[in-house]
């Protein structure tokens, strides 16, 4: 039953006749909020200020638990500033950002200054992740209110935050404790190693050889099994091979295990790769059709629970460079949900998958109380889209600071249209029109 508010006064601000993800299922609601928060849910609510959403569709604002804003170190590549505003522009009302920063995030101290830097620029909410480094048993137990999770890097992806065996398992145990999740890059550097020494002549078109497909099944094998010696919950990042599907879903029933996967792991293969050239070197390797039909077919099943964009903006300069000087990487916060809702007028996706990984899953396996469904006492956080409306990618109309995308000219029907964040409109048709200043979910005092 659709409860009525039973308050006798204007709510702040009402969405009305939204079709939105209700309990279970997709109904159509007006939706009222006051003071940040979702207040009414139900028919004929009136309000001060009433945005029609008559023929929209009203998601959660998405959770995207994989970004890197650059900050701080690499603010040349991106910042808050404009990572935030990209943010809103894909729908996404708050992000989790990764440790692999100039000072990597891995002690309070270290932590607690790029919070301070975040909190003046973000204009969305977010949590922010501890690296894994041989420092985590040191670290006050405290600390665990003020993270996201803790990232382990199984090979040195970006910056040099290669955990060893010794340190795996460190991680995994402390975060047991601190009843945080643990998120893996999942690529076997010894393999990687080996293959470089295999393949004489690099480029681009190699990219996925050297970071093979065994590679990422060898890491994600390993973590499987210092995760389930310890009871802590796993949530291997970005997956991309079938291989690595393979061995991850015995595991998936446990409950303690999860996979996320990317847009550019699911829209293109090696060979959009070889075309693309540097802007899609990225890490994990992009696979093969094979891989990706996989990738698909198990997100359709629910074994992959999150779609998270990994957005790891480089500049063009950098990408320009030869191919083994050229770092991984690409952006694609704003990108994600255009491209997701363009796969759902395709038929290759429900709404409600939609819904379940960019919404309400990364909330429950994250713990972010407030955020991810719609529901009384939730943050009046909306994404409202359009779903007929046409767009093309193009690198002029996005707002993140390295200003490109390798999926620049892509002609997708499905468009976010506003972006609400704790009941302030911030993001509308194309442009910033206010901005609310970002929280941390995992409030931290
Ligand atoms: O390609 C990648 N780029 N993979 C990662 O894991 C890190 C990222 C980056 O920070 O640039
Ligand atoms: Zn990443």
């Amino acid at each position: 039953m659709i409860t009525q508010h039973g308050l006798g006064y204007d709510m702040a601000l009402v969405l009305k006749n939204c079709k939105t993800f209700y309990r279970g299922k997709i109904r159509c609601v007006d939706i009222a909020s006051d003071y940040g928060k979702i207040i009414g849910i139900g028919k004929r609510i009136s309000g001060t200020e009433v945005i029609n959403c008559k023929g929209l569709l009203v998601f959660p604002g998405l959770i995207d638990v994989h970004v890197h804003f650059r900050v701080p170190g690499a603010e040349h590549k991106e910042d808050w500033k404009h990572g935030s505003r990209a943010a809103l522009h894909g729908g996404i009302t708050c992000v989790l950002d990764m440790p692999n920063n100039n000072p990597q995030i891995l002690d309070e101290k270290s932590l607690l200054e790029k919070k301070k830097i975040v909190e003046k620029d973000a204009c969305v909410d977010y949590g922010l992740y501890l690296g894994a480094s041989a420092k985590i048993n040191s670290l006050g137990e405290g600390l665990s209110k003020q993270i996201a999770g803790i990232k382990l890097y199984m090979s040195s992806a970006s910056g040099e935050l290669l955990a060893t065996g010794k340190i795996q398992k460190m991680a995994f145990e402390r975060a047991f404790r601190m009843r945080k999740v643990v998120a893996v890059h999942a690529e076997d550097e010894d393999r990687i190693r080996d293959n470089e020494k295999k393949f004489k002549d690099k480029g681009i078109s190699i990219h996925h050889k050297i970071r093979d497909d065994t590679c990422e099944a060898i890491a994600i094998e390993k973590v499987l099994s210092s995760a389930k010696s310890t009871s802590a919950f796993l949530h291997v990042c970005h997956i991309s091979s079938k291989m690595s599907l393979e061995k991850i879903k015995p595991f998936l029933k446990s409950g303690k295990v999860s996979c996320g996967v990317t847009p550019h792991h699911l829209f293109l293969t090696e060979k959009d790769v070889a075309k693309i050239g540097n802007k899609a070197k990225v890490n994990p390797s992009i696979k093969t059709k094979k891989d990706r039909s996989a990738l698909w077919a198990a997100l359709k099943a629910s074994y992959i629970k999150v779609i998270e964009s990994d957005h790891a903006p480089h500049t063009l300069e950098e990408k320009n460079a030869d191919y083994e000087i050229a770092p991984s990487g690409l952006p694609g916060v704003e990108t994600l949900l255009p491209l997701m809702l363009n796969a759902y007028n395709k038929g290759f996706i429900s709404l409600k998958r939609i819904f379940e990984c960019c919404c309400q899953n990364p909330a429950k396996i994250f713990g972010i109380k407030n955020k991810g469904s719609i529901d009384f006492g939730k943050d009046a956080d909306f994404c409202i889209v359009n779903l007929k409306r046409k767009q093309e990618i193009k690198s002029e109309g996005l707002f993140s600071k390295c200003g490109w995308s390798a999926f620049e000219g892509w002609k997708l029907t499905g468009c976010v249209e506003k972006t609400i964040l704790r009941g302030v409109l911030c993001y509308d048709s194309g442009s910033i029109v206010d901005s609310k200043k970002g929280l941390d979910v995992f409030g931290g005092d």
